[in-house]
């Protein structure tokens, strides 16, 4: 099976320090996209507005959290400060690129606002850290498959630098939470368990409002979101054995997902998920 690898905390610092400095966006806003329809160009800023509050959600998280983990662990505070940068910058270049579609930032629809409620609720801290590492997995995986179908130049430019970002942000929120697991108590670790459950559940259960919504876009179809969620989620958490929280494989059976093809797909190595210009972004297939 492959594993998400870990690194100490030092390693991701220093990643996270080189990749500040290399913040480059070359998107070509100067044309605008000739959408085929109004229809399709709604549907772009949908999609681009969800993903910029994911942006600004994870960016709010990350700052909370590493102001609370500073005295305890200085080191992993500065990692956790730097991710939310990263996270802000994204949002930056959201902010810029609605505009360049001729849209807004608009308020959040019920699902949205009931699931980023739940989340700004979350206290303990490995309740918001699994709640990120999942909510990063399938912003991940939708921008991937996104990628794989959306034809604008500028959105697919968009696109890539937000999956290959996120491509890196996965295992490092694994990285977190394994941090923080190692301090918690044997019923935290349990009830966490629950949450993840619930959360797999809801999360697979998210396409069904999103689709609607952004298909005109993005063209992906609502039990393919699905299935790709499912398959995702269950690869970050069957790689990483030490967190103790297996996936729901029944879950999986019946969304059709198989367990063989989860347990033998490997991910990217590290390194190159960290080194931005060796990411690649091919779309997610089967
Ligand atoms: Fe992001
Ligand atoms: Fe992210």
């Amino acid at each position: 099976m492959a594993r998400t690898e870990d690194r100490p905390t030092r390693w991701w610092l220093e990643t996270l320090r080189r990749r500040a400095e290399r913040t480059d966006a070359h998107i070509a806003m100067t044309e605008p996209i000739r959408f085929e329809s109004e229809a399709e160009r709604a549907a772009a800023v949908r999609f681009f507005n969800a993903a910029f509050r994911a942006e600004e959600s994870g960016l709010r998280q990350a700052h909370e959290l590493a102001a609370e983990v500073r005295e305890l662990d200085p080191e992993l505070a500065e990692v956790l400060r730097l991710y939310g940068d990263e996270e802000g910058w994204h949002r930056e270049l959201l902010t810029e690129f609605l505009a360049f579609l001729g849209g807004e930032i608009k308020p959040m629809g019920k699902v949205t606002r009931t699931l980023y409620l739940l989340y700004g609720s979350a206290k303990r801290m490995e309740t918001i850290l699994l709640t990120n590492l999942m909510f990063e997995t399938i912003g991940s995986t939708t921008y991937r498959l996104a990628l794989g179908r959306v034809r604008h130049l500028p959105a697919r430019q968009m696109l890539t630098i937000l999956t290959r970002d996120e491509a890196f942000h996965v295992p490092l929120n694994v990285h977190f939470l394994r941090r923080v697991l190692g301090r918690s108590s044997r019923g935290a670790r349990w009830r966490l368990r629950f949450v993840q459950r619930a959360l797999f559940l809801s999360l697979t259960l998210l396409p069904l409002a999103s689709r609607p919504k952004a298909r005109a876009f993005d063209g992906i179809g609502t039990l393919e979101l699905s299935r790709a969620y499912a398959r995702e989620l269950a690869r970050v958490f069957a790689s990483a054995p030490e967190l103790g929280l297996p996936p729901p494989w029944l879950l999986l059976r019946l969304l059709g997902v198989d367990r063989c093809n989860v347990e033998r797909s490997a991910f990217e190595p590290l390194e190159d998920a960290a080194e931005r210009e060796r990411v690649a972004c091919e779309p997610l297939t089967g």
